[in-house]
C-alpha cells in the first residue's frame, strides 16, 4: 500500500540527501565553480580573408584567417572568455619549421591585430615547429632523431617574435629539455621580461591529439613523438618536468590531455601551487561531439560535467574547444 512509504521515519544523524534537495541548496553546498575567466580558447590562424574552414573531426572549430580570428575571439570575449591560444598554418613549410619566427606569419599578424582589436583579450601564443616543418616534427631533424639544443635554438626565436607582436604568454609545447629557460633569456634579453610563460609542462605523447593534427596539418611524416612526449604510464616524471620547467622560470605550468589525466592536474597542483592549465584537447572535444550527434549522450551535460571534473582535479585554468559554448552557459 502506499500509505506505508510515509510512515516509517528512522532515526538518522546524518541525511547527506538533504543538501541535495533542491538545486538551491545544490548551489549553496556546491565546491566546484567554473567562470569563463578561466578559459581559454584555442583558435586556428590560416592565410587569406574571410577563411572560415571547419575540421571535420572538430565540428564547430575552424581554421580561420586573421580577419575572422578577429572576429571569433571577439565574440569570445564578449562571452566572457578569457582568451586565446593561438595555432599557425603557414603558407610554406620548411625543414626547419621559419615560418614560426616569421612577423608576417599568420600567428604574428593576428597577435597584432588581436591586441590592437579587442580589448581586455589575453593573447596566448603555442610555440612548436611541428605546425611549420615540412616533415611536421617538432624540431631540427638528424636523419630521423630531433636534435634537442639547435630545437631548443629556434623555439626561442619564435617565443621572441611572438612578444614582439605583443603575445601576453607564450606557450611552449614542444617537450624539449632546456627550453623553458632558453625562451626566458632570450625574452628577457629583449626587454620582454613582461611576458608570461606558460609551459607545457607534462605534455603527453596521446593518442587524443588526432583531430588537431588535422586542423593544423601537423602529423609528422614520419615515427611519432615519443622521444620527446611524455609516456601516459608515468606520473613521477610528470613531477620532474614541471619542477624542471619551475627552475627554468615558468610562471603558468600545464598538463595535457586533461581527462585521462587528472590524477597528474592534482599531483601537480598539490605539489607546486602554481597557476596550472589543463588541455581539454581534440579528441576529448572530437569524442564528446561524435557521441552527441549520435544521439548517445547528453552533450551539454557531458561537456559540463568534463570542465568541472578539470576544475575539481585542480587545475586554475582550463584551454578548450568548448570555451564558448560553455561560457554561454556559464552567463
Ligand atoms: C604541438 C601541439 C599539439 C597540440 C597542442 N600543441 C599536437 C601534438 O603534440 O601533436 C594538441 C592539442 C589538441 O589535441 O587539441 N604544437
Amino acid at each position: 500500500m502506499a500509505t506505508t512509504a510515509a510512515a516509517r521515519i528512522l532515526s538518522l544523524t546524518q541525511r547527506p540527501r538533504r543538501l541535495r534537495r533542491t538545486p538551491a541548496l545544490r548551489a549553496l553546498v556546491r565546491e566546484t565553480r567554473l567562470s569563463p575567466e578561466q578559459f581559454l580558447y584555442p583558435l586556428f590562424v590560416c592565410e587569406g580573408e574571410g577563411v572560415r574552414r571547419e575540421i571535420p573531426s572538430m565540428p564547430g572549430v575552424f581554421n580561420l584567417s586573421v580577419d575572422e580570428a578577429v572576429k571569433e575571439a571577439a565574440a569570445a570575449r564578449g562571452e566572457g572568455v578569457a582568451g586565446v591560444l593561438l595555432f599557425g598554418l603557414p603558407a610554406h613549410k620548411d625543414a626547419e619549421g621559419s615560418a614560426a619566427w616569421d612577423a608576417q606569419a599568420p600567428v604574428q599578424r593576428a597577435t597584432r591585430a588581436l591586441v590592437r582589436e579587442v580589448p581586455g583579450l589575453l593573447v596566448v601564443t603555442d610555440v612548436c615547429l611541428c605546425e611549420y616543418t615540412s616533415h611536421g616534427h617538432c624540431g631540427l631533424l638528424n636523419g630521423e632523431e630531433i636534435l634537442n639544443d639547435p630545437t631548443v635554438e629556434l623555439l626561442a626565436k619564435a617565443a621572441v617574435s611572438h612578444a614582439e607582436a605583443g603575445a601576453h604568454i607564450v606557450a611552449p609545447s614542444d617537450m624539449m629539455d632546456g627550453r623553458v629557460g632558453e625562451i626566458r633569456t632570450a625574452l628577457d634579453a629583449r626587454g620582454f621580461d613582461q611576458t608570461v610563460i606558460m609551459s607545457y609542462a607534462a605534455k603527453y605523447s596521446s593518442a587524443f591529439y588526432g583531430p588537431f593534427r588535422d586542423a593544423a596539418g601537423s602529423t609528422p611524416a614520419f615515427g611519432d613523438r615519443r622521444s620527446h612526449q611524455m609516456d601516459p604510464a608515468n606520473v613521477e616524471e610528470a613531477l620532474r618536468e614541471t619542477a624542471l620547467d619551475i627552475d627554468e622560470g615558468a610562471d603558468i605550468v600545464m598538463v595535457k590531455p586533461a581527462m585521462a589525466y587528472l590524477d597528474v592536474i592534482a599531483r601537480v597542483k598539490a605539489e607546486f601551487g602554481l597557476p596550472t592549465a589543463a588541455y581539454h584537447v581534440s579528441g576529448e572535444y572530437a569524442m564528446l561531439k561524435a557521441a552527441a550527434a549520435n544521439g548517445w549522450i547528453d552533450e551539454t551535460r557531458a561537456m559540463m560535467e568534463c570542465l568541472t571534473s578539470i576544475r575539481r582535479a585542480g587545475a586554475d585554468i582550463i584551454i578548450t574547444y568548448y570555451a564558448r559554448e560553455a561560457a554561454r552557459l556559464l552567463a
